[in-house]
C-alpha cells in the first residue's frame, strides 16, 4: 500500500501562513501534481510529506501508517529535486548503484537492477561516463534512475525539470510519464508549469496561498474550473466581470450588455469565462446568440490559429481563430465576434 494521505496540514512561519489546513489523498499508483504560483506552498507541502518539515497541525500517513513524527529516512520515499546532486567522481553506473550498495545488496543483484533501470532511462551506452561528461538532461535522468533503482513505492519530485531547456524538458516529461506507467509507482510531483502538469498528471492539485483551490483531473480543471482563479491559471480565458440579472442572463459590468448563458443563474457568481477558442470572428451573414462588435487591437499569427484582441469599450476579448478564416482581418478594423450560451461558464471570483 502506497497511498499518501494528508489531513489538516498547517504550517506557519512567524505570522505567515504557508499551509492552511490541507487535506489531500494520493491513491496508490497515481501521478498527482501540486501546481501553483511561486510561494503558494508546493515545496512546503512536499517537504511535509518527505518529513523535512514538521507541520504545526495535521497528520501525514503513508500506506495507512501515521508517519507524522517518523524521520525522513524511515518513510520509504524516493526523492528527486531540481539539483541533481550526483557524486562527481563516480560513473553513471556507480551513481545509480549507490543507494543499493549502502543497503548492502549483493553485487550480482546490484548489477542486474542497475542495468534494468539504465535501459528504462536509456543511458546504458554511457554508463561508464562521469556526471561532468553528460548533458543536463542525461544528468537528470541519472538522478531519476538513482531514485527508481531501489523501487520506492512513492516518489516525490520537486520541479525536477526546472533547470532544463524546453526541448530536453519535453523529452524527459515523456520519459517520466512512460516510467510511471511501466513501474506503477505513486508520484507526487511539483511544478509551476501548467502545461507540464496537464501533460503528466492523473490529477492536479492547484494550490493558492497555502490552500487547495481545486483538485481534479486535467480535464476537470480545464473544462470545469471551480472558480475564476482556476480558470485564469489553467489555459487561457476571457474573464468578464458581470452580474446576474435574470435566469439564463447576465449583464456585463464593462458595457452593460446582456449576455445569454446556459447555466442556472442563482448564487453569487460574478465572472463569465469564455475560452478564446470558443469565440468566433463572424463573417457577414453569420450569427451567434451572443454577439459583440469591437475594434481589432492586436493580431498575432501563431501558425494554424491567429490570436486577436478585440476591444469593445473598456472590455478586451482574446479570440483564437483559425488562420484560414481570419487571415484577411486588418488591425484597427471592426469585427463582430460571438459565442453560444453553452460556451461560457459563470464562475465566482473570490475577493
Ligand atoms: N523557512 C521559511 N521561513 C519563512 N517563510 C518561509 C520559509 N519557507 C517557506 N516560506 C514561505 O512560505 C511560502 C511557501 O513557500 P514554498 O517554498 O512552499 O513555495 P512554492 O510554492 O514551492 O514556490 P516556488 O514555486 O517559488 O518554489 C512562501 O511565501 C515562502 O516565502
Ligand atoms: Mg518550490
Amino acid at each position: 500500500m502506497s497511498t499518501v494521505a494528508l489531513s489538516g496540514i498547517a504550517k506557519s512561519y512567524a505570522n505567515f501562513v504557508a499551509l492552511n489546513g490541507v487535506d489531500l489523498t494520493v491513491p496508490e499508483g497515481e501521478f498527482l501534481t501540486l501546481l501553483g504560483a511561486s510561494g503558494s506552498g508546493k515545496t512546503t507541502l512536499l517537504n511535509v510529506v518527505a518529513g523535512m518539515i514538521s507541520p504545526d497541525r495535521g497528520i501525514v500517513s503513508i500506506g495507512g501508517r501515521d508517519v507524522t513524527h517518523v524521520p525522513p529516512r524511515q518513510r520509504g520515499l524516493g526523492m528527486v529535486f531540481q539539483s541533481y546532486a550526483l557524486v562527481p567522481h563516480m560513473s553513471v553506473f556507480d551513481n545509480i548503484a549507490f543507494p543499493l550498495r549502502i543497503r548492502r545488496m549483493a553485487s550480482a543483484e546490484v548489477k542486474s537492477r542497475v542495468e534494468k533501470i539504465l535501459d528504462i532511462v536509456q543511458l546504458g551506452h554511457i554508463a561508464h561516463r562521469k556526471p561532468r561528461e553528460l548533458s543536463g538532461g542525461q544528468q537528470q535522468r541519472v538522478a531519476i534512475a538513482r531514485c527508481l533503482v531501489y523501487q520506492p513505492p512513492v516518489i516525490l519530485m520537486d520541479e525536477p525539470l526546472g533547470a532544463l531547456d524546453k526541448k530536453l524538458r519535453e523529452q524527459l516529461q515523456q520519459e517520466i510519464r512512460r516510467i510511471h506507467k511501466e513501474m506503477g509507482i505513486t508520484i507526487l510531483y511539483v511544478t509551476h508549469d501548467q502545461e507540464e502538469a496537464l501533460y503528466l498528471s492523473d490529477r492536479i492539485c492547484l494550490m493558492n496561498a497555502g490552500e487547495i483551490e481545486q483538485l481534479g483531473t486535467p480535464q476537470e480543471l480545464y473544462f470545469k474550473p471551480a472558480n475564476a482563479f482556476v480558470a485564469d491559471f489553467i489555459g487561457e480565458s476571457n474573464l468578464l466581470a458581470c452580474d446576474i440579472v435574470a435566469p439564463g442572463r447576465v449583464r456585463l459590468d464593462a458595457s452593460g450588455q446582456d449576455i445569454r448563458i446556459a447555466q442556472d443563474t442563482s448564487g453569487t457568481a460574478n465572472r463569465l469565462m469564455i475560452r478564446p477558442d470558443k469565440i468566433a470572428v463572424l463573417a457577414d451573414g453569420e450569427s451567434r446568440a451572443n454577439e459583440i462588435c469591437g475594434q481589432i487591437e492586436e493580431i498575432a499569427f501563431v501558425g494554424e490559429t491567429m490570436r486577436l484582441t478585440v476591444r469593445s469599450g473598456s472590455q478586451a476579448f482574446t479570440v483564437k481563430a483559425p488562420t484560414s478564416r481570419s487571415a484577411d482581418r486588418k488591425l484597427g478594423s471592426t469585427a463582430r465576434i460571438g459565442w453560444e450560451p453553452q460556451d461560457a461558464l459563470l464562475l465566482e471570483a473570490k475577493s
